[in-house]
């Protein structure tokens, strides 16, 4: 069975709390759920991690492939916007990798519309609330089923 690691970044341990206008009102807790139950059915493993550490966000990935992970599905939150340590973890990981967001961060706060992390994902999910994990899982699962 393939695995994926799911690394959602700093402050995404509040949802449901944090701004609900913006990010909505399903926990980090009920949004991993969805996830696993999308990845039974495509008989695909998940490990899912939560961090509010740079230095550890960029660990995780730099073992990814060692640790037998076929991509990673993430969501840098305020990291896309500032981390060049996360950035070149994924570069280097020599994984397919899917980038979301559930907000769209181009229609936010100016400093949110660069993300560091776009020009080296195989590509980006975002504004779609809970679903854009749904969909990136999606894409990535597309990304690595060799067809
Ligand atoms: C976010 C957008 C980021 O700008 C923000 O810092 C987050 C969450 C999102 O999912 O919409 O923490 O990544």
């Amino acid at each position: 069975m393939k695995k994926i690691l799911v690394i959602h970044g700093p402050n995404l341990n509040l949802l449901g709390k944090r701004e609900p206008g913006i990010y909505g009102q399903l926990t980090l807790d009920k949004l991993n759920q969805i996830l696993k139950t999308a990845a039974k059915k495509e008989k695909v493993s998940l490990a899912i991690r939560q961090s509010n550490h740079e230095g550890l966000i960029v660990d995780l990935i730099g073992r990814a492939k060692n640790n037998k992970f076929s991509g990673i599905l993430i969501n840098p939150a305020a990291y896309t916007h500032t981390s060049v340590a996360i950035r070149d973890a994924l570069a280097a990981c020599g994984l397919p990798v899917v980038e979301v967001h559930l907000s769209n961060i181009h229609a936010r706060e100016s400093f949110r519309h660069q993300s560091l992390i776009s020009p080296v994902a195989s590509g980006t999910i975002l504004g779609f609330g809970a679903n854009s994990y749904r969909l990136g899982l999606a894409a990535l699962l597309d990304l690595i089923t060799v067809k």
